[in-house]
């Protein structure tokens, strides 16, 4: 039985991953990273060379694989068809793809299954993603919307891959992340937009930790 769930929902290089991941430590919960069930199913596509167009195809691919997400402290480890993926769902092959399989109503609806069914395994939940305050759970005790200014998140992306090795021209991220957010805002299906009872909180200027300590002062739990 689930004690409770907490929403945190954002853009990309919204600081929502590790301001999730931190809140989550701090309050002896499971860190549920959604995207990374996005990224898995768009990463199952490549790696079975589907046709990125043909939904028919990309739903028999979620149906027919084999997915294992498993909540570790410090993040979410994915298994596909019993391989480790969970450093590869992160590629730019894969960032660049998943915008697609992200827009697709019925393709949705199979990962927010996904999503829930792992929720459900879990008593205490802090949910990341796009639309876990609005879609996925809307009965949730504390919603949170995280926003930074787009050169702020590019500068965020950037330290995130340059630390994993690859080159990096600030510029062309930032117009990427602002495509990405164009695309996520406009989108008909789960829109990237904050729920009504949500709490906004713009990070541009603040820091991970008093981010955290902002949610904080919102939890009686
Ligand atoms: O947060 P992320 O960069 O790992 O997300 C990857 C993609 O999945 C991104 O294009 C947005 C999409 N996404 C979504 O539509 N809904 C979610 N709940 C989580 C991610």
């Amino acid at each position: 039985m689930t004690e409770f769930i907490i929403t945190i929902d954002g853009p990309a290089g919204s600081g929502k991953s590790s301001t999730a991941k931190l809140l989550a430590e701090k309050l002896g919960a499971t860190f549920l990273d959604t995207g990374a069930t996005y990224r898995a199913a768009t990463l199952a596509a490549i790696m079975k060379q589907a046709d990125m167009k043909d939904i028919g195809a990309l739903e028999k691919i979620i149906d027919d694989t084999n997915f294992k997400f498993d909540s570790t402290p410090g993040q979410m480890t994915v298994k596909i068809d019993e391989k480790d993926c969970t450093e590869q769902i992160r590629e730019p092959e894969v960032t660049q793809a998943v915008a697609f399989i992200a827009s697709v109503p019925s393709l949705r609806e199979k990962l927010v299954k996904i999503q829930r069914a792992l929720a459900a395994r879990h008593k205490k939940v802090v949910a990341e993603g796009r639309d876990q305050g609005t879609v996925v759970f809307p009965n949730a005790d504390y919603k949170f919307f995280l926003t930074a200014n787009s050169q702020q998140r590019a500068k965020r992306r950037s330290a995130e891959l340059t630390a994993k090795g690859h080159k990096i021209n600030l510029d062309q991220l930032q117009q990427e992340i602002e495509k990405r957010d164009h695309t996520d805002k406009t989108r008909d299906t789960a829109p990237l937009v904050p729920a009504a009872e949500a709490v906004i909180i713009d990070n541009s200027e603040i820091t991970l930790e008093q981010t955290v300590d902002e949610i904080l002062k919102h939890i009686e739990i």
